[in-house]
């Protein structure tokens, strides 16, 4: 048995859904609400047996509005009283409206508003999930969603700091990652920590030292990527567990990339080329890539 108001710890934003229909013009608050596709822009949201509902399966259409954060009131009252009640979109001095495509009314101050056309309706639980594809989005730069959390309503905070190292590198370093990166967002790599005894295996990285390292593609297997880098470059060692990862900003005058390290330590079968016993000069990356 799930214990009590599990629900109270998901943080939301809250969708004022808007429609016409059999009932009347209507809003209500429903903080499930969320796009579930790029394209086409599919909406789903989960809402009960209500007005609400009703007017959506007669018209087959809806407004999806996203509350912003200076419209806390007006979802206590779109979540606060039925359409059964009373004609909350009348009420003088609240909600300000204008008339969308299909003549639901939508929202004026909403952080989005898309006017969705009904795709499907099927019963989940105790909730009905409905989804809409967006026919047209109206969106504000200025505006930011509220945050319903814990039963209250929130502003979001301030942007997180990416938490990534910042790591300063030569030009020629960093014209050599940045080729690695191959114009991907962040430059994604595995690493080899390859150790025989007390030694570690270092490769020449034009006139610098590094422990060898390949970028590996996008759903490609990081261990697989790295044995057969290493085969390549001659080299006879067996990929073992992950050692670490590391998050960094490789800059370099005013460039800079984001990349990202997975260090995996290796054995080796056999000593090759490059054995180094400790940290060389030059070493790219220094002190990172030896978690
Ligand atoms: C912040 C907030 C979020 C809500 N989220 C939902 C929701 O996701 N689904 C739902 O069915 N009801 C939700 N409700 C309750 C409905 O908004 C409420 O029952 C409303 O009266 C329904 O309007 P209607 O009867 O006019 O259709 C929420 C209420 C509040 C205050």
């Amino acid at each position: 048995m799930m214990q009590d108001n599990v629900h109270r710890y998901f943080a939301t934003t809250v969708g004022l859904i808007t429609t016409d229909g059999k009932w009347g013009q209507n809003v209500m608050a429903a903080e499930w609400t969320m796009h579930v596709s790029y394209e086409p822009m599919l909406i789903a949201i989960s809402i009960h047996d209500s007005p609400t509902l009703w007017n959506i399966k007669d018209r087959e259409a809806f407004g999806v509005n996203i509350a912003s954060d200076d419209q806390a009131a007006l979802v206590n009252i779109a979540g606060g009283y039925s359409g059964t009640e009373i004609v909350k979109l009348a009420i003088p001095g609240t909600f300000q409206t204008y008339r969308g495509s299909t003549g639901v009314p939508m929202l004026k101050g909403c952080a989005l508003a898309c006017e969705c056309k009904l795709v499907s309706v099927q019963d989940m639980g105790d909730h009905v999930l409905v989804i809409g594809e967006a026919l047209s989005a109206e969106f504000d730069e200025k505006k930011y969603p509220l945050i319903y959390t814990r039963g209250n309503y929130r502003r979001l905070g301030a942007k997180l700091p990416s938490g990534r190292k910042v790591v300063r590198v030569t030009e020629t370093a960093y014209a050599g990652l940045a080729k690695m990166a191959a114009g991907q967002f962040v430059l994604k790599c595995a690493v080899a920590q390859v150790k025989s005894g007390r030694k570690t295996l270092y490769v020449r990285s034009g006139r610098s030292w590094a422990l060898p390292m390949v970028a590996v593609k996008k759903g490609a297997d990081y261990r697989k990527a790295l044995a057969s880098h290493l085969a390549s470059l001659g080299v006879h060692a067996e990929v073992k567990k992950i050692a670490g990862m590391q998050r960094v900003t490789v800059k370099s005058g005013k460039q800079s990339l984001r990349a990202n390290f997975i260090v995996f330590s290796c054995t080796a079968k056999a000593e090759g080329d490059g054995w180094l016993l400790r940290s060389p000069r030059g070493l790219l990356l220094k002190g990172l890539l030896t978690p």
